[in-house]
């Protein structure tokens, strides 16, 4: 048996073809954030900042990023590194000296700087920032080159 469609029922079509509209439109904005991290780009960034990481990093901060002991602190977990992204870019191309407090306990050894091009700096920090307990998407080198023409007036040398 079917009535005459009448102006609430249609009112209520309405509104569901609304809210149907906005989950797809939430869904669709989801991905085109996450797709991010599935991207070529960076994936390419971060297979090769892994590489990079085990050759110039996980001497000192260990493979799984866990650090050792009381001599170099850990990245897997790190306040520092959620932080001061920007001076965690820095300190890759510069080194540090000085004294560091990374999850509420203090580092004071020196960290070398390694003389790496700005391009892999950015995969090896897109590569720290997306593994272990990270996750910050692409840091693409445009970005990072900028950050590095600032390191000097941050507070953080
Ligand atoms: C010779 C050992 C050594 C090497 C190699 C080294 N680091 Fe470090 N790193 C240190 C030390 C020591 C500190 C703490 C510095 C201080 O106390 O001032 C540090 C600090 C850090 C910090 C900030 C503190 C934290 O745990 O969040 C980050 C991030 C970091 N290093 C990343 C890297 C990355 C990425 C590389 C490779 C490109 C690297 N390090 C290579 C020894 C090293």
């Amino acid at each position: 048996m079917t009535t005459v469609e009448s102006k609430p029922g249609r009112a209520r079509l309405l509104i569901m073809a609304c809210l149907f509209v906005v989950t797809i439109c939430s869904f669709v904005s989801c991905n085109s954030r996450s797709s991010n991290n599935t991207s070529p780009k960076f994936q390419q960034y971060y297979v090769q900042g892994e590489q990079l990481y085990l050759q110039y990093c996980s001497n000192c901060h260990q493979k799984d990023g866990s650090g050792l002991g009381l001599l170099y602190p850990p990245l897997d977990t790190s306040d520092f590194m959620q932080r001061h992204l920007e001076d965690v870019v820095c300190l890759i191309r510069n080194g540090k000296q000085g004294s560091l407090v990374v999850n509420g306990r203090e580092y004071n050894q020196a960290m070398p700087a390694l003389g790496i091009s700005d391009l892999e700096i950015a995969e090896i920090a897109t590569y720290i920032y997306n593994t272990w307990s990270h996750q910050e998407g692409l840091l693409d080198v445009k970005f990072v080159s900028e950050v590095l023409t600032s390191c000097d007036s941050l507070a953080m040398k």
